[in-house]
């Protein structure tokens, strides 16, 4: 793992596998879904790795112990739909009791704007962490918004996860969002014309859900 002021590049080697099978056109809409959430597991497994521990006495069949437990709230994952659901159902299978905040935005394909259709979060997110996960952070149009979204709604602890970031999307978001940790497998080399990562790995709500 690097990490370079905010910004953290998680390229543990089982990550950087299977995120080359979802890069490649062959690999079927079914094994994009299966690889999406196995890497979801190691990206959670990282995103959270700092998390605070407190301690609780237990019993345990040999003795009395003072064991650790994770501190403070349950966590908030925010989905930002709909390819950050993809990423959402393995990070719950983690950290089951996290509560979830969906955030619907698609992309106009001619001003890469991000255009709201739906929102709906825990009431209490201001003392909870809020973990925002999308697999793409192309202009940070669609992270920005969302994370705007969520501040409105009171969270003040954010972090964000994806599989592929933009180095213009970097730069954006660290504008928009300086406060804000992102964490991601790979930095790619650019946009194109149209918006898209390259070399990316195409559409990835469409590559989930074979909608293209
Ligand atoms: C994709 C992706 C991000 C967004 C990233 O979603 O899942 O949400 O594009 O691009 P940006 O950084 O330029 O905003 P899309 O709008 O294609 O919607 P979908 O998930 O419903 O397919
Ligand atoms: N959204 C995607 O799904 N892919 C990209 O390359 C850029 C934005």
């Amino acid at each position: 793992m690097s990490s370079n002021s905010n910004i953290t590049v998680i390229d543990h080697p089982l990550i950087q596998h299977k995120l080359t099978k979802m890069r490649d056109v062959n690999t079927s809409t079914a094994g994009f879904r299966r690889l999406l959430r196995e890497i979801s597991l190691l990206l959670c497994y990282e995103v959270t790795r700092n998390l605070e521990l407190t301690t609780e006495t237990i019993k345990t069949p040999m003795t009395e112990m003072s064991a650790p437990v994770l501190a403070g709230k349950k966590l908030v994952f925010a989905s930002i739909l709909r390819a950050g659901n993809g990423l959402l159902e393995g990070m719950l299978d983690l950290v089951p009791s996290a509560r979830v905040a969906h955030v619907g935005l698609y992309r106009d394909h001619k001003t890469l704007e991000a255009i709201e259709y739906y929102f709906k979060a825990p009431q209490d997110i201001s003392d909870r962490l809020v973990i925002v996960v999308d697999p793409m952070l192309a202009t940070a149009n669609s992270a920005t918004a969302a994370i705007e979204k969520l501040k409105e709604r009171g969270a003040n602890n954010i972090r964000f996860l994806c599989l592929l970031a933009a180095p213009e999307g970097i730069e954006a978001f660290t504008k928009a969002q300086p406060e804000v940790p992102i964490y991601t497998a790979a930095i790619d080399s650019h946009l194109n014309e149209k918006g898209y990562i390259v070399p990316g790995l195409g559409d990835a709500g469409d590559r989930m859900y074979g909608t293209k």
